[in-house]
C-alpha cells in the first residue's frame, strides 16, 4: 500500500490525512476481496523501516492501526474473515499488541478469507528469524542439517502456514519490492499501478484481477502446470 503521503501532498493536506483515507481503501479492499472469494489478502501496513519516520507519523499510523482493529471487528466477523499478523509484532506499542491478539482471537473461528497484516515487517528480518529458528532446531537435535530444504525454510517463516501469494499489487507506480515477502513472491505475478493507495478501490482491484487473469503462469516450465 504506497502513496498515502503523495496523495495528501497533492491536496495540501498533512501526511496523516493520506493514511486516514488510505485506511478507507483497506476497508474497501477487505470487503471486496472477501466478496470475490480471495482466500488470503496480505497488506503491507508497516515495514521495519517505517519506524525511522518522524515520531508523529509513526504515532498516527499506530493510532490508525488500533482504530481499525477496534472498529472493524464486527464487520470482519460478519464477513467470516480471519486475522493473522506477520512481522516483529513485539516491537509494536503494548496497546496495539493487545488489540491485535484480541482481534485475532475474536475472529479465530471464522472460515472465510484470511486477512494477513504485515506489521513491523521486513523480508530480510523474517529470513533472519527463520534461520535462527532452524539453528535452534538443529542445536536441540530435532533436525539434521541435511534435512534443511525449502519446505523447512518456508515452515519457519512468519507465513509458515500461509500459501505463497499469486498476485502482488503495488500502488503509486514504484517498480520495487521494498523488502516484502522476499522468499514467498518467487513466482508471484506482479501488477504495478500509478494509482495512489487512497484512490485504490474496487474498480482498480478489478482491473488488477482482470490483468492477472490474462497471465500465463509457467513456473519455469514450458507450459503452465495442470491445475490441481
Ligand atoms: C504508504 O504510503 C503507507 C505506509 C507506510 C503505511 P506512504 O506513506 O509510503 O506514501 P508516500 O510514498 O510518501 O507517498
Ligand atoms: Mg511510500
Amino acid at each position: 500500500m504506497d502513496g498515502n503521503g503523495r496523495w495528501a501532498k497533492q491536496r495540501g493536506l498533512p501526511r496523516a490525512e493520506g493514511h486516514r483515507i488510505g485506511m478507507e481503501s483497506v476497508r474497501a479492499m477487505v470487503r471486496s476481496c472477501s466478496e470475490l472469494g480471495v482466500e488470503y489478502l496480505t497488506l503491507y501496513a508497516f515495514s521495519s523501516e517505517n519506524w525511522k519516520r518522524p515520531r508523529t507519523e509513526v504515532a498516527a499510523l499506530m493510532y490508525l492501526l488500533e482504530f481499525f482493529l477496534k472498529q472493524e471487528i464486527p464487520e470482519l466477523n460478519s464477513n467470516n474473515v480471519r486475522l493473522a499478523v506477520i512481522g516483529r509484532t513485539h516491537d509494536l506499542p503494548a496497546s496495539a499488541q493487545k488489540q491485535l491478539n484480541k482481534s485475532i482471537e475474536t475472529l479465530s473461528k471464522n472460515t472465510g478469507m484470511t486477512l494477513v497484516l504485515a506489521l513491523s515487517y521486513g523480508g530480510r528480518a523474517e529470513i533472519v528469524d527463520a534461520m535462527r529458528g532452524i539453528a535452534r532446531e538443529v542445536k536441540a537435535g530435532h533436525l539434521e542439517i541435511a534435512d534443511i530444504d525449502e519446505v523447512v525454510i518456508a515452515r519457519n517463516l512468519y507465513t509458515g502456514s500461509i500459501p505463497d501469494p499469486d498476485l502482488l499489487i503495488r500502488t503509486s507506480g514504484e517498480m520495487r519490492i521494498s523488502n516484502f515477502l522476499l522468499w514467498q513472491i518467487s513466482y508471484a505475478e506482479m501488477y504495478v499501478t500509478e494509482v495512489l493507495w487512497p484512490d485504490f478501490r474496487k474498480p482498480e482491484l478489478l482491473k488488477a484481477l482482470e490483468d492477472y487473469s490474462q497471465r500465463s503462469r509457467r513456473f519455469g516450465l514450458v507450459n503452465p502446470p495442470k491445475a490441481k
